[in-house]
């Protein structure tokens, strides 16, 4: 019987990515050889640097050749002599368009040992996923700006959402709660008393698709900003949560903050049906650059991610408990330069869990 083999590309990218990327890897390859699966690595230099070196962004030969992959490890994006958005928008942001990434997987779990902001939560307390929409609203770049620089200046950003971006997105989010098999709660966080164009149709959808297909899926409707107070005091009433793109960009930030920072939180990209890429939540962290003191549990847990993506679940849930072996037993701050090893170590660490 031939083993499984998949086609990794990996993009390190800037600042502490690499550094996070290399223990993901070693994560990955202690899973593979224990899993009987095998994993072909193909690196890509994208970033900040090469922008700097060559010009070039995102090569379209380069967005060509990923979609020859089977799935896309990406450290971080983000240079600080580079003005904000070129590259955020040049590369995260078009891979996410171009490969039709429309869902964007946030899982917010608080693991043991880690210590939690919020008073008297524990992991029992945190456990929910952010179904983030992730090719639509503001992020389509639908504006301008007219009379740049004068006192008249008109800048406009649009919100753009079609039925059918947010019924496939939907579908995911329901489909995922059956899955999960927790709470079969699906709650949608909207702006239906300001935003009554955009999330009147998710509300319509929302509670059409649930009433015609998922009836046994309970629905919920939180307001974004009501929902950002309960998640903070009641976020264990939480299982599956669908949004649009920009609320689900601002809420997950919070919800991280809430399993530990940006150290743990880790992201998915997904195209159910194409190439999904896996990335930590956390950006480049210049000031951290090349210390080996950076976290890289987030982007382990992207490799986590990743595997079970491609179908290796208990893999993908060994790596998991690796890292919640090491957040119970080893390390307890998860702030960069706090955790009481080295980025390696950390990474040393849960690759012996993996490899059992
Ligand atoms: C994220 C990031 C990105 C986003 C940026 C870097 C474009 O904040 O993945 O949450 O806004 O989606
Ligand atoms: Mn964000």
């Amino acid at each position: 019987m031939s083993q499984k083999s998949y086609k990794i590309a990996v993009i390190p990218g800037d600042g502490t990515g690499p550094e996070v990327i290399r223990e993901a890897v070693k994560v990955l390859n202690a899973a593979e050889a224990r899993y009987g699966f095998s994993l072909t690595l193909t690196e890509f230099d994208l970033g900040g640097e090469r922008y700097q070196r060559t010009g070039e962004i995102l090569p379209d030969s380069v967005l060509q050749g990923l979609r020859g992959f089977d799935a896309i490890l990406l450290g971080a994006i983000g240079h600080p002599d580079i003005k904000p958005g070129i590259l955020e928008k040049g590369i995260i942001l078009r891979i996410r368009f171009e490969l039709d990434l429309y869902i964007n997987l946030r899982p917010v779990k608080l693991f043991p040992g880690v210590e939690c902001p919020l008073k008297d939560k524990g992991p029992e307390h945190i456990d929910y996923v952010v179904v983030r929409e992730n090719t639509g609203d503001v992020y389509t770049g639908a504006g301008g700006v007219m009379m740049k620089g004068t006192p008249h200046e008109v800048a406009m950003q649009t919100a753009l959402y079609t039925r059918y971006q947010v019924d496939r997105c939907l579908r995911y989010a329901f489909t995922f709660a059956r899955r999960r098999n927790k709470r079969r709660t699906l709650a949608l966080c909207g702006k239906t008393n300001v935003l009554t164009y955009v999330y009147d149709l998710w509300e319509r959808a929302f509670h059409e698709m649930g009433e015609k297909d998922y009836r046994d899926i309970k629905r919920e409707y939180y307001h974004v900003d009501a929902i950002c107070m309960w998640m903070i005091k009641n976020p264990e009433w939480f299982d599956v949560i669908v949004t649009g793109n920009m609320f689900g960009d601002i809420i997950t930030d919070l919800a991280a903050i809430t399993q530990g920072g940006l150290g743990i939180a880790a992201s998915g990209n997904i195209n159910p049906e194409g190439v999904s890429m896996f990335e930590p939540m956390g950006g480049s962290a210049p000031k951290y650059t090349g210390k080996n003191v950076i976290n890289p549990l987030a982007a382990i847990c992207a490799g986590g991610m990743m595997l079970d993506t491609l179908g290796e679940s208990v893999a993908a849930r060994a790596v998991e408990e690796g890292v919640m072996w090491v957040t119970a037993n080893k390390v307890r701050n998860l702030a960069a330069g706090q955790m009481g090893y080295s980025t390696s170590q950390v990474g040393d660490l849960v690759a012996r869990q993996v490899a059992g």
